[in-house]
């Protein structure tokens, strides 16, 4: 049987947990110059999950298709040919994978609620069984001690709205008004701190303009509109969650990078410059009040002439923390092939990059980058608080017996967390770290290949074996 076929067939087996008491140390591991301590008593400690990438039972209890279920299902972009129709199966084994959570001593569980389980036609009639499913998910974290933290969409837009246009149709900005409503009214008493959305940057750029996720669509115009919608969503979002939930903490997340021209040339640095808004203020500047990065150049300008006036105030949120998602650094290079941005990331391998520096998503490890994000997000003085919503890394592991050593992604949390450490100890607001993520899980384009999770996941058995790396948290994070 192919994998894409045996991992489709995969029955609805409960997770088999191997419990921490029942592995053995961690291997090659020297301790962090940092205790938990250090970070501050109110500091929280979290991991970070999404609905499609865990959940699984895609067509279970009257959930309608998402863009990635029709992704999956009906295209072969996916390098491996599988799909979230499985996954970790989370939907059957919640109760088991939040006390993965608390085991591993962390404060915060951070999930994604599906809109098309909510909505299965995305607007309209709500799925009850949809709802009793986060209600569950919910409770059992208040149950344990785990803080239930929701983000109201990370990419698994219902079918049914892709079919009216998806992102690109203006009218998504009271879809998503809806659906924000209906959510934050059913959780709103029992959990207090909600993110809107994870990442635009990476389903408008990898979906409306590459065409390499969900739901598959190229082009700049359709790309415009979408990254503009998704800005209107984010502040549109946020003002439901302010308005529903009584003393919501209200915060959405952002991609980011810390960019560095290939070298000092003028064509270079400005290239950076380009990229820079291109990953990160595009979505950052608008939502804080500072509109488009139109001094970044015509491309920018162009979004910004599509935007009536009168959406510029309804942009801006006053946000509670912003989200701060990173995992690599970028070296930009002008590029006069590339169609209006006119620059392109030089990829690690042919910058000289040592091998054992680039993971397994073919990223550099770079934790100085994210000591040097941190402190660029720390100069907009419209961030009040930040807290790190993903960071985290993909290696080849090896399970041997009980155990998964992976001392790499060990060091690459003991890295970003140091220098994360060095930019709060400088004064950047950061009251929070949640790694990506809990479990091995389906890594959108790219399949079950890359493995992110602190806890390995055979997909054939459903069995976890916590990694090194979760214990490495654990220990740290010992009262
Ligand atoms: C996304 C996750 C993804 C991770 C690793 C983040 O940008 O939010 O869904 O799995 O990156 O690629």
């Amino acid at each position: 049987m192919n994998r894409r076929k045996f991992i489709q067939n995969t029955s609805k087996a409960g997770s088999l947990l191997i419990l921490p008491s029942g592995i053995s140390q961690i291997s090659n591991s020297t301790n962090p110059n940092f205790t938990k301590t250090d970070f501050g008593k109110d500091f929280k400690w979290g991991v970070a999950t999404a609905s499609y990438q865990i959940e699984g039972a895609w067509d279970e209890d009257g959930k309608g298709p998402s863009i990635w279920d029709t992704f999956t299902q009906n295209t072969n972009r996916i390098k491996d040919g599988s799909t979230g129709n499985v996954a970790c199966d989370f939907y059957h084994s919640y109760k088991s994978d939040i006390q993965l959570v608390k085991d591993l001593n962390f404060d915060v569980f951070r999930f994604s609620i599906s809109w098309s389980r909510i909505f299965p036609e995305g607007t309209g009639q709500v799925n009850q069984k949809g709802l009793d499913f986060y209600h569950r998910v919910i409770d059992h974290c208040l149950e344990i001690g785990v803080e239930p933290w929701p983000t109201i969409y990370h990419w698994d837009l219902p079918q049914a709205l892709e079919d009216r246009g998806g992102w690109v149709n203006r009218d998504i900005i009271s879809w998503f008004e809806d659906y924000s409503s209906e959510v934050t009214r059913a959780f709103g008493d029992k959990t207090k701190k909600w993110m809107v959305m994870n990442e635009a940057a990476s389903f408008c750029g990898a979906g409306y303009l590459g065409g390499f996720h969900a739901p598959g669509k190229r082009g700049f115009k359709k790309f415009y509109d979408a990254a503009h919608h998704a800005n209107m969503c984010q502040s549109g979002g946020a003002r439901v969650i302010r308005n529903e939930v009584q003393d919501a903490i209200v915060g959405t997340t952002i991609s980011c990078s810390w960019i560095d021209p290939i070298d000092q040339k003028e064509k270079n640095i400005l290239a950076a410059k380009k990229l820079d808004a291109f990953l990160n203020r595009l979505y950052l500047d608008p939502i804080v009040g500072r509109g488009y990065p139109t001094d970044a150049g015509k491309f920018f300008e162009k979004i910004a002439e599509r935007v009536p006036d009168s959406d510029y105030e309804k942009l801006k949120f006053d946000f509670d923390f912003m989200g701060v998602q990173n995992y690599s650094r970028t070296v930009a290079k002008k590029a006069f092939y590339i169609p209006v941005v006119k620059a392109f990331q030089v990829p690690p391998k042919k910058r000289g990059v040592p091998e054992d520096q680039i993971t397994e998503m073919g990223w550099e490890v770079a934790p100085d980058g994210f000591y040097k994000i941190l402190k660029q997000l720390g100069e907009y003085k419209e961030i009040k608080r930040m807290i790190v919503t993903e960071n985290g890394c993909a290696f080849p592991d090896k399970v041997e017996g009980n155990s998964v050593h992976d001392p790499r992604r060990v060091q690459f949390f003991k890295d970003y967390l140091g220098n994360m450490l060095k930019a709060k100890n400088e004064g950047v607001k950061i009251d929070g770290y949640f790694v990506w993520t809990l479990l091995d899980n389906f890594e959108w384009a790219e399949g079950y290949e890359p493995r992110f999770g602190l806890v390995h996941v055979d997909f054939n058995t459903q069995k976890r074996i916590i990694k090194d790396s979760g214990l490495f948290f654990k220990e740290l994070l010992e009262e």
